[in-house]
């Protein structure tokens, strides 16, 4: 007996990944003004480029007719020139112009166009089938409150699931066992419980130490670089992959916090590019030396440096030893620090399941 397809339930692909969200797509200052900037987002390719008034535009980066990349194409004002056919598409996605035969443009060549936001000096996509839900893109406005010369931001990309840079950020004791004289906190953090911070679908971790001499990125901006200082981390984990760290040091005796210290901000986000690769951002906003431009860029450099070096190496190296990205399946060995980056993976696989049971 024959099924006709329109009898068949139609059920909707799982994703592995959280889809009802907004990923960083690229740097404000990555995508050009003439540039068909091509990206891998959540396995989909996409294309971003700029209309001419600049706003930024993301298409499915794929042509309906032989599904060649757009982005291999060729500009014409604020529409793509196919680069095989010709077939032209507007900023919307819409065939406007085929050179063939009468010119007449079948009803099914559409392109998918994503929507956007552009803030904080990134381009925000929404890759879900629904409507956008603005109220998801959080403000991450610290980064902007402050001169250009006194925030940094970087890309990274590693060969690695993007939940083990998650891991990797809200559970920072490995830092005294993995980084230099930067970022080390001379054996103080890892033996700390941290506090936890449970909101709706967030999850924060705190620790709060002192050491001798203070933490290297931050020791010279304090009154006596040699002598003991006060110091506090804080992240705080947002869906979709996106974390906001704080840190600082006095040795005053004032509380504990970026308004009284000597710190700064600094936004990590994620977005994976396939379940094995991922495409990363840090963006950092410091509370001193603020308009020096050498020292901003010897400083972003210096954190690149760090995550990519010294971080990196060991992901990536986890990732594929794993040979699985479910981390939880292979029943992890949990120790103290572990209990914010578990909980952020619970809910991760909660909202992941909500989506794909709707
Ligand atoms: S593949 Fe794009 S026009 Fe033919
Ligand atoms: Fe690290």
């Amino acid at each position: 007996m024959n099924t006709h397809v329109k009898d068949m339930p139609q059920t909707k692909a799982k994703s592995h990944f959280m889809k009802r969200a907004w990923y960083v797509a690229a740097l404000s200052a990555d995508v050009g003004p003439e540039a068909l900037f091509h990206r891998r987002l959540l396995d989909i390719p996409v294309l971003l480029y700029r209309k001419q008034d600049g706003a930024p535009v993301a298409l499915h980066d794929r042509c309906p007719h032989r599904f060649v990349q757009l982005s291999a194409g060729k500009r014409n004002g604020d529409d793509i020139v196919c680069p095989y056919h010709a077939l032209e598409f507007n900023a919307a996605g819409k065939c406007t112009r085929s050179p063939h035969g009468t010119g007449a443009i079948p009803r099914a060549a559409q392109v998918r166009s994503f929507p956007l936001v552009e803030k904080h000096g990134f381009i925000w996509i929404w890759l879900a089938d629904e409507e956008p839900d603005h109220s998801l893109l959080l403000d991450y406005g610290p980064l902007e409150a402050g001169p250009p010369t006194g925030v940094g931001y970087t890309y990274m990309y590693l060969k690695a699931h993007y939940e083990m840079i998650i891991d990797n950020v809200m559970d920072l004791s490995h830092v005294d066992h993995v980084h230099g004289e930067i970022i080390t906190t001379r054996g103080q953090l890892s033996p700390l419980i941290p506090q936890l911070k449970e909101g709706d679908d967030t999850i924060g971790a705190r620790w709060e130490w002192k050491q001798t001499p203070p933490i290297g990125i931050l020791a010279n901006f304090l009154p006596e670089p040699d002598v003991e200082a006060r110091h506090f981390v804080e992240v705080n984990w947002s869906r979709p992959a996106n974390i906001q760290l704080t840190i600082g040091a006095t040795q005053d005796d004032v509380p504990l916090g970026l308004d009284h210290c000597v710190g700064q901000y600094d936004l990590h986000v994620t977005t994976p590019e396939t379940e094995t690769a991922t495409h990363y951002w840090f963006a950092t906003r410091r509370n001193h030396l603020e308009h020096d431009a050498e020292f901003n860029a010897f400083k972003i450099k210096a954190m690149h440096d760090a995550f990519v070096n010294e971080d990196f190496p060991l992901i990536e190296a986890a990732g594929q030893a794993m040979e699985t990205s479910d981390f939880l399946s292979l029943n992890p060995v949990l120790i103290s620090s572990d209990a914010a980056p578990v909980k952020v993976r619970r809910i991760v696989k909660k909202l992941i399941a909500e989506e794909n049971a709707d």
